[in-house]
């Protein structure tokens, strides 16, 4: 069935709409991002968005930096052919890649170029602890000299009885407000997404790939900081902070 466009920007913008609830603050974190480019990395050629799933931060990034290219990476086929649509205007600044971020083979996508900042939105807490640490180590050898790279995501705030714990939870439990009143969850947008027939097999693929996902939720900032002085960045810290929801940096 062929699907006329405002069939792709409703499901595009439901999955805005999911993504805000999730994350209370989205705009504002992916604002703090974008400044520190401008600030600190305007004239940078390439930004890569990792787990840029159906193109949100790229979109932003495409907009806010006219200079760059801006490589999306994800490895959910359907995202991406959703991210095709989403980011068409752009032509060749904007270059779309599959990859898996846990496979150590995944920089051979990016075919030698190095890009200037790497970013990546609600996505790392896909990967395990060690994998987390590889991935840093690679960053780190693919990113230029001087390179930046930003982690948005909400990160661990389990430590038991402290205020931390306490008033990241019941944060949480409020942004789930948006849920009762008609914003699809994570589930139902892809209830929604699968009414797409032209969608089925790709989402079928991605279903295949992620069949064995868990959220990692364990892992804490100071874990990313630590992973990616270890892995080779030589600054690394927080640049902004919401409760449990956190932008982590490093400078190559
Ligand atoms: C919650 S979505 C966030 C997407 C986008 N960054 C945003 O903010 O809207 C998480 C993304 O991470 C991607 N992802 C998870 N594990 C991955 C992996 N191993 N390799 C590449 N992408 C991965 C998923 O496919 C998904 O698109």
């Amino acid at each position: 069935m062929e699907h006329r466009p405002e069939h792709l920007d409703n499901i595009i913008e439901a999955w805005e709409r999911q993504q805000d609830a999730y994350v209370a603050r989205r705009a504002e974190r992916f604002g703090i991002i974008l400044d520190t480019i401008s600030y600190t990395h305007q004239a940078a050629a390439t930004i890569l968005d990792i787990g840029g799933g159906l193109g949100s931060f790229s979109k932003l990034l495409l907009e806010r930096f006219p200079q760059a290219s801006v490589i999306t990476l994800d490895y959910d086929p359907a995202l991406l052919e959703l991210a095709r649509y989403h980011l068409r205007e752009y032509g060749e600044r904007s270059v779309i890649v599959e990859a898996n971020l846990v496979d150590p083979a995944w920089p051979a996508v990016l075919s030698g170029v190095r890009p200037d900042v790497v970013v990546s939105s609600t996505a790392l807490h896909w990967l395990s602890s060690a994998q987390l640490v590889a991935l840093y180590e690679q960053l780190a050898s693919v990113i230029s000299k001087g390179g930046l790279f930003c982690n948005a995501d909400h990160l661990s705030h389990v430590t038991a009885g402290s205020l931390f714990h306490t008033a990241s939870a019941a944060d949480a439990a409020r942004q789930q407000e948006p849920f009762e009143h008609g914003v699809p969850d994570w589930d139902g947008w892809w209830d929604q997404f699968r009414e797409l027939d032209e969608f089925t097999a790709l989402i079928d693929e991605r279903d295949r790939r992620f069949a064995d996902g868990e959220d990692n939720i364990d892992v804490t900032a100071q874990l990313h900081v630590e992973a990616l002085r270890v892995g080779g960045f030589t600054e690394s810290g927080t640049l902004w902070q919401y409760f449990d929801d956190y932008v982590v940096y490093g400078v190559r």
